[in-house]
């Protein structure tokens, strides 16, 4: 059995300097592939809304839906860290809602660490939750369940406004976060984020200097058919060899090519000789 990462595997990766990775994953099976890689953590994402609810964002995701899928996560990780994103709403009313969901992803989820974003905002929130012996991983910069506030998918923490992401970054670090996602930020506003902050900065689309990185497994497999972000690499096209494959299948079946004499079970007795 593999050796469990944890957040101590980040708090040592700040220190010696290793890169850290996450990637998300939404199911079983997906957990055991991401896992096999030896990914640090493993991200049960609110991105689940976009990849596999088809949703336009993530603002509808539900407790119901993150704890129904992290528990199939948790289910398929032996080594890496399984962190649930908390949705819209479940953290941002009161610290009490903060703590008692976060609880909920740990005690029905499954999770061994959550994930909610803002900075200064909910400063409190992370503060309550950590207290109740939950990890959390903060995000800022670009964050998704703010698009209706921030007036769309826009790069964040240009010019003067690092000013602001560091003033959040500093407010997630007080607070406890063992580590933090700094989405869609230009690489000198990620650099200077990670440099001033003694937990681990997880980047994405925020340039090469973070501590670590995480992609949406989607995008780096070419899965998904939308928008593909700037800062995503395409590492493979599973969607094409998928869609050839089921094509492949639906002409065999109308042909009778499928499925052939190795596809069925061999009888004894000839059937005539049962009557
Ligand atoms: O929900 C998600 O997948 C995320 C990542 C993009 C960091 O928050």
């Amino acid at each position: 059995m593999a050796t469990r990462k944890t957040v101590s595997t980040f708090a040592q990766a700040k220190k010696t300097g290793d890169k850290l990775t996450m990637l998300t994953a939404y199911d079983y099976s997906f957990a055991r592939l991401v896992d096999a890689s030896g990914v640090d953590a493993i991200l049960v994402g609110d991105s689940l809304g976009n990849v596999i609810l088809g949703q336009p964002d993530t603002i509808s995701v539900t407790m119901e839906q993150m704890i129904h899928h992290t528990r199939a996560v948790a289910a398929g990780a032996e080594s890496a860290l399984v962190v649930g994103d908390m949705p819209f709403l479940s953290y941002q009313v009161s610290v009490q809602d903060a703590v008692l969901n976060a609880g909920r992803l740990m005690k029905e989820g499954r999770a061994q660490a959550v994930k909610l974003e803002g900075g200064v905002a909910v400063e409190s929130q992370i503060r309550a939750i950590v207290d109740a012996s939950v990890p959390v991983m903060g995000h800022i910069g670009l964050t998704p369940q703010s698009i209706n506030a921030m007036g769309g998918f826009k790069v964040q923490g240009k010019g003067e406004d690092a000013e602001r992401l560091m003033r959040d970054a500093l407010a997630v670090q007080d607070a406890g976060a063992f580590a933090v996602v700094i989405e869609c930020v230009p690489p000198e506003t990620g650099d200077a984020l990670t440099k001033a902050l003694a937990i681990p900065t997880i980047g994405i689309g925020a340039g090469p200097d973070c501590d670590g990185q995480v992609l949406v497994y989607h995008d780096l497999l070419g899965l998904f058919g939308g928008f593909q972000p700037k800062f995503v690499k395409r590492y493979a096209n599973v969607g094409e060899v998928i869609s050839k494959a089921f094509g492949n299948f639906v002409s065999e079946v109308k042909s009778g090519a499928f499925p052939g004499p190795e596809h069925c079970f061999s009888s004894p007795q000839k059937l005539d000789k049962l009557y």
